[in-house]
């Protein structure tokens, strides 16, 4: 058995694996890169890509059907899902080489195969299998593991992959079919990105929460508006539901439910709701994937699947392996650039532990992660919400600033929605915004850039911004904490 010496193995190359190999790569180390998949893992194939390529096509038609006639263009609308499905396909296609380009590029070895951690410390290295490929073993001085997550399965959902799909499903370069009826199961991130892309498509969608509201953890103001948008879309959504079990009844499929209100011990009992479907998707949250990586021989503690880290330094509690994304307990959310950035971080403390690499320790910091969900209005966030800045005593200024007042929004029919800046009343620093509407998650970078500078709303006000932009829209929220926002009347309050 021949073996290899590296100083870093990567195991998943989703965007927290991919990453950490080109950055330590970067920083001259010899890495192994190790995907039993499809390089760029969930992200780049079952998540926010292809699905944004989807919401392409899904706007694409929006645009057309709500103003194109005001806009001077007027065409009988023929949609062909399978078309767009296959634009999707190439735009996957053609991402996942891109990264395969680059990791040869920094002479990165690939492994396909199922990459487990046999053995090793922190001072001998550690060996690595992978299973499925000829040269089975390699060593390494370092591991980051970066498996992320698949979709949660529960039992009594009965997911056959037929009628009963998750996001994979759904999002299989196969599946070409625009359902008469989709059922949707958790109207969280994954359920309204999917309810936005289906209804512009067709489909009758019908959306079953648990909690009083979708996307929960979003601002109240951006819930309701995005409430106002499901109903003008058709989507039929019932929030307080506890779906209990689903089933294919060969035709299609059936929900049951009863009121979330209903404790536990009494669901049985309880009066029961039945919803009916072609199909259905469940998108109640993700799994980690932790299973059969060696965590247990070597003493790696989990938790409920999550790896357990130091949530500074991103090392398990096994000096010389460090997990990132999706798979770790780190805390922050399970985003694609939470693990990227999460990969910079174990990069460097796995290099500077090593030493005789140009890269020092770092640590984590979460205060400042934007967060964007690609229903139509785009949705985008960052930094605390009013609710949590209550909670921590923080006294808010709160500037908001309307899409419909913005002429670069009005020039391209993009009226609906607002962006919001919260700022703290004492210092004027802005510690979070929320938007929806037109470009939110691009308008959020900048306020995500201001936020990780500790900027006032002031320094953003003085900032000159081009015009006519839709950025314009952060220019004048950051001026109407002060109530001096030019196209809106306000009342000043502090300068
Ligand atoms: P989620 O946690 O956002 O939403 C799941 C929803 O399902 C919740 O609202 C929950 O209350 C509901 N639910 C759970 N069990 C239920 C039951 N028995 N009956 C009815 N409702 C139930 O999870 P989701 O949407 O699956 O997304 C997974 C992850 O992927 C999230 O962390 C998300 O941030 C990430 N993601 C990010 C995207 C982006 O950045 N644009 C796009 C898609 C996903």
């Amino acid at each position: 058995m021949s073996e290899q010496q590296y100083d870093l193995v990567v195991i998943g190359a989703g965007p927290g694996g991919y990453h950490s190999a080109i950055r330590a790569a970067q920083f001259g180390a010899k890495v192994a890169l190790i995907e039993r998949a499809k390089l760029g893992g969930t992200c780049l194939n079952w998540g926010c890509i292809p699905t944004k390529a989807l919401y392409a096509s899904a706007d694409l038609i929006h645009k057309i059907t709500k103003n194109g006639e005001e806009f001077g263009v007027s065409c009988e609308l023929k949609l062909d899902f399978a078309k767009a499905v296959e634009r999707k396909n190439k735009v996957v296609e053609e991402l996942v080489q891109g990264i395969g380009a680059l990791e040869k590029a920094w002479k990165n070895d690939v492994y396909f195969g199922h990459g487990k951690i046999i053995g090793g410390n922190v001072n001998d290295g550690f060996e690595i299998s992978i299973e499925g490929v000829e040269m089975n073993n390699i060593k390494t001085k370092r591991v980051i593991i970066a498996t992320g997550s698949s979709p949660a399965m529960i039992p009594a959902f009965n997911i056959d992959h037929d009628r009963i799909l998750t996001s994979d499903d759904i999002l299989d370069p196969n599946f070409k079919t625009v359902p008469e009826r989709l059922l949707i199961i958790g109207a969280g991130v994954i359920g309204c990105e999917f309810a936005n892309i289906f209804a512009t498509f067709g489909s009758k969608v019908l959306m079953l929460e648990y909690l009083p509201t979708p996307i929960a953890t979003e601002e109240t103001l951006i819930i309701k508006e995005l409430q106002k948008k499901i109903t003008s879309l058709g989507i039929e959504l019932h929030v307080s539901q506890n779906v209990l079990s689903v089933e294919n009844t060969v035709s299609g499929v059936k929900a049951t439910t009863c009121s979330a209100d209903v404790p536990r011990d009494q669901v049985e009992s309880a009066e029961k709701f039945y919803y009916e479907a072609d199909y259905c998707l469940v998108s109640i949250g993700r799994a980690r994937e932790s299973k059969n990586l060696g965590l247990e021989e070597l003493g790696i503690v989990t938790e409920r699947g999550a790896i357990k880290i130091d949530a500074k330094t991103t090392e398990t509690n096994v000096k010389g392996i460090y997990a990132i994304g999706d798979v770790a307990a780190s805390g922050a959310p399970m985003l694609a650039h939470v693990a990227s950035y999460m990969g910079d971080i174990a990069v460097a403390n796995a290099l500077a532990s090593i030493g005789n690499f140009p890269v020092k320790e770092r640590t984590t910091d979460y205060n400042v992660i934007p967060a964007t969900i690609f229903t139509n209005p785009n949705i985008g966030s960052v930094g605390l919400r009013r609710n949590q800045a209550k909670a921590l005593e923080i006294e808010v200024a709160m500037g908001r600033f309307p899409f419909m007042s913005l002429g670069k929004a009005k020039c391209a029919g993009n009226e609906t929605g607002f962006l919001m800046i919260l700022a703290d009343k004492k210092s004027h620093k802005i510690i979070g915004a929320s938007c929806i509407g037109a470009e939110a998650p691009e308008l959020i970078s900048e306020i995500a850039l201001a936020m990780q500078h500790g900027l006032t709303v002031h320094d953003v006000g003085e900032t000159i911004h081009s015009h006519p932009t839709i950025s314009e829209m952060v220019l004048e929220a950051a001026e109407d904490v002060f109530g001096m926002a030019i196209h809106k009347k306000g009342r000043p309050s502090f300068h």
